[in-house]
């Protein structure tokens, strides 16, 4: 990799500020109710703390406006605690006298988490003034949190004017993943898009139909293309103002030579509940019936596809997998993954979550931790907390 990486660094006695993202969702009982991101990052911490370093540990969580009491880090750090079983310090704030002075007391193997960085404005805004209070925390700077890389904010991009900036393990992990697809993917290179809206694609789309032969597309986005060919799809999802941009991607798809498929058979509901009526439909949905998962002709098509695969990239779920009944299409595709041999990654967000779910994860070449920053990364953009980290 042309970045520093941790491995290049020395931590040794040192207090290293660490950028993770701990951006986790939380139950009802604000407890965190999925820990992917924090196990994706304890290798990093492991490392750390093998090479007898200090860890100051940083993190948003949620999208608050000031400081919002139920997005403070107690239940993260809980977790953390539990994972990596030490004892884990978490700090009332982020920056500030009092922070400065209990980290300067610090003993090596000593785990502090900084309260949650957007309580402050001069994180968003990426203030100098506020990334320079988080850089005199730290003597080394590492940043682990592939999933915030997309933001241009002071504990991503503003801390490496102060500190030289290492990747993580779960950020090197990322970056070399999903940049093995974005460049170099080995032929055929399929890819699987799903969710819920064409409009989230359209770049990721634009940019990898210079690089994939073969295009699945499910979820609702696929009721968008079908209505752009003129099929009826009843009271599915559609997009109507997109429908010219559906046309063009087909068209554009054509021009390049990718094969796309789209469903030819369809999971139906008459409302989108758990206890709907449901039944397949092939070829087109008729009025009072709503898509919500792919049929089995398919799924078997998608799993051929998959089949002869040599990389393979997946973003969006197949259906409304939240319902039991609604899962099996994007169930049969995290198995057919699971059961290829190719490079397979997922993207993260919603198709991670449905991976994790079905017990699937630790099948894959690799789960991306990042939502909105794969997403950039598939669009062939430069993240800004990438492009951050200091060259080696
Ligand atoms: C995410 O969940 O995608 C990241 O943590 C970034 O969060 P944000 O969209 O609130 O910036």
């Amino acid at each position: 990799m042309a970045k520093l990486t941790i491995h290049d660094m020395n931590v040794r006695g040192k207090r290293v500020l660490l950028r993770v993202d701990y951006n986790c969702p939380l139950d009802e009982n604000g407890k965190v109710s999925d820990d992917s991101r924090i196990r994706a990052t304890l290798p990093t911490l492991k490392y750390i703390l093998d090479n007898k370093g200090k860890l100051v540990l940083m993190t948003h969580l949620g999208r608050p406006k000031g400081v919002d009491e139920k997005l403070r880090l107690d239940p993260v750090a809980e977790r953390l605690e539990q994972l990596l079983e030490r004892p884990v310090k978490k700090l009332t704030d982020c920056v500030g006298p009092e922070v400065e002075k209990a980290v300067t007391k610090m003993k090596e193997g000593e785990i502090f988490l900084l309260e949650n960085l957007r309580f402050h404005p001069g994180e968003e805004g990426n203030e100098d003034a506020f990334a320079r209070k988080l850089a005199i925390l730290g003597e080394v700077y590492v940043n682990d949190a592939f999933g915030a890389s997309h933001r241009a904010h002071a504990s991503v991009v503003g801390v490496g004017r102060y500190l030289k900036a290492g990747a993580g393990l779960c950020m090197k992990k990322e970056i070399e993943g999903l940049g093995k697809l974005v460049e170099t993917p080995e032929k055929p290179f399929v890819v699987i898009l799903g969710g819920a809206k064409v409009s989230d694609k359209i770049p990721v789309i634009e940019n990898l139909l210079n690089r994939a032969q073969v295009l699945l597309v499910g979820g609702a986005m696929a009721y968008t293309f079908l209505k752009a060919q003129g099929k009826e799809v009843g009271g599915s999802k559609v997009e109507y103002d997109r429908l010219d941009t559906a046309t063009n991607l087909l068209r554009r798809a054509e021009q390049r030579k990718v094969e796309v498929l789209l469903p030819v058979d369809h999971l139906v509901a008459d409302k989108i509940d758990p206890k709907a009526r449901i039944r397949i439909e092939v070829g087109q949905i008729p009025e009072g019936w709503i898509g919500v998962d792919l049929g089995p002709k398919t799924v078997r098509a998608f799993e051929e596809k998959i089949a002869t695969a040599k990389s393979v990239l997946w973003n969006g779920p197949m259906g409304i997998f939240e319902y039991a009944k609604f899962a099996m299409g994007t169930q049969a595709v995290a198995k057919a993954l699971a059961k290829s041999q190719a490079f397979r990654v997922v993207g993260g967000g919603d198709t991670a979550a449905a991976v994790y779910k079905f017990g699937l994860a630790d099948q894959m070449s690799h789960v991306s931790t990042g939502g909105g920053a794969s997403l950039e990364f598939f669009e062939g953009k430069d993240l800004p907390g990438v492009a951050a980290l200091s060259n080696r």
